[in-house]
């Protein structure tokens, strides 16, 4: 028989949001007259914007005839795209970050999972705790970790506790590290890092000779205009830095699938020597090895995001979820939970009613409520006691969902 990777057996349950859809499965299989409500995921539910759509079609006639045909792209992505990134998310911002440097891709989960393909064992990784599951879990996929404890903490991490207590911000690990996983607009906690706690990962990083994986998927979500969008914002970054980006939750692209990683040049790490090597030429190798890049009309459609439509009917997708997040605080607040987040970000981090922990609130709300969440303990141990709710859906359905919650809670 085939030896199988054994790094898989010290998964804990199974993906966090499969084993949602299993336990919500059970419940309308057991309930099918239960109408559910679901505010677990962060998959968006809004149309597609216009203009993508628009330049989409474009691309599918083009694709029809022998000039306009497309075969494979290139594995880094069409150029014209590569540059309306670089210009408008970056060099906008004065973030000095050229085309060659940002890499498209179908997706940041998978980027921010296959960049281990380019880093070697026995880097000491720190994590956020709570944090998105992928980080961790695909760490452990590739016997970069111990074994998970009782708490589910792997050994091998270093984790960096953010409640409400240190204000969702993490300390500057106490015992050195190498690699650093970070997001902003934080997923699940909905926190967000001012320019100074960003400088101190950076200084941090730049001091230890440490990489940082700055997850910023949801920096369209960002209202506060002193709030950095990217990590290039921040002096010294392009020396300790990769970014992930993506247009999933800003345009709607969760089911047309496109992002990016950006990737300095001369962001370099080393080999077993010592000696260093640019981590740019490995992640080319790496993408040109194992991806064959995003589809000519993906492509054509995310690069409609850039123009005025695409621009202000993205702007527009973001206000609507963010308007839900607004609601979603409010009627939690009213009735009598404790909520943070959903002010820069799409995300709702709730304090979890007295005796119940995060997987007892998800049961009462599915079952009260028929309305689904993320329990807090399904990013990490220190997420027991919370409860995630993503404003990713229409307004009728927010609406309903706060009403059968603060029902479900009174009653
Ligand atoms: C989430 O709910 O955390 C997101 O959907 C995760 C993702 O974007 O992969």
């Amino acid at each position: 028989m085939v030896l199988i990777n054994g790094n898989y057996l010290k998964l804990k349950a199974g993906y966090l949001f499969p084993e949602i859809a299993r336990r919500v499965k059970a419940f309308s299989d057991a309930n099918p007259e239960a109408p559910i409500i679901r505010l677990g995921i962060g998959d968006v539910t809004e149309p597609l914007p216009q203009a993508c759509r628009d330049a989409m079609k474009t691309a599918v006639d083009e694709m029809g005839s022998r000039e306009g045909f497309h075969g494979y792209g290139p594995e880094q992505g069409y150029l014209w795209l590569r540059e309306a990134i670089a210009s408008h998310d970056f060099q906008a911002r004065g973030c000095q970050i050229s085309a060659e440097e940002i890499f498209v891709s179908d997706g940041s989960k998978c980027d921010s999972a296959n960049i281990l393909d380019i880093l070697g064992e026995g880097n000491r990784i720190a994590v956020t705790d709570p944090v998105y599951p992928v980080y961790v879990d695909s760490n452990v996929m590739a016997g970069r970790t111990g074994d998970a404890d009782g708490a589910g903490q792997y050994g091998g991490l270093t984790y960096l506790p953010i409640n409400a207590e240190n204000g969702f911000t993490a300390q500057l690990p106490s015992e050195p590290v190498d690699l650093i996983y970070l997001c902003f607009p934080n997923n699940p906690t909905g926190a967000v890092a001012s320019r100074e706690q960003l400088k101190g990962w950076v200084d941090y990083a730049l001091a230890h000779d440490a990489l940082i994986l700055f997850d910023a998927a949801y920096e369209a979500f960002i209202q506060d205009p002193s709030l950095p969008h990217s990590i290039y914002e921040i002096e010294g970054a392009r020396g300790c830095a990769i970014e992930f980006r993506s247009f999933s939750k800003n345009a709607g692209f969760t089911g047309t699938r496109c992002a990016l990683t950006v990737v300095p040049r001369g962001l370099m790490g080393k080999d077993a020597n010592g000696e260093a090597v640019e981590l740019w030429g490995l992640w080319n190798r790496r993408q040109c090895t194992k991806f064959n890049g995003v589809s000519y009309i993906v492509q054509r459609g995310a690069e409609a995001v850039y123009c005025t439509e695409g621009q202000a009917q993205v702007k527009a997708l973001v206000a609507f979820y963010m308007e839900n997040a607004a609601i979603i605080r409010s009627e939690l607040s009213a009735a009598g939970l404790q909520v943070f987040g959903g002010e820069q970000a799409p995300y709702v981090w709730v304090k979890t009613p007295a005796g119940l922990d995060s997987w007892g609130f998800f049961d009462q709300l599915l079952q009260r409520a028929h309305v689904v969440g993320t329990p807090g303990s399904g990013f990490g141990a220190a997420g027991e006691g919370y409860f995630r709710l993503s404003a990713f859906n229409s307004r009728a359905n927010v609406i309903e969902a706060m009403g059968r919650i603060q029902a479900a809670i009174a009653g």
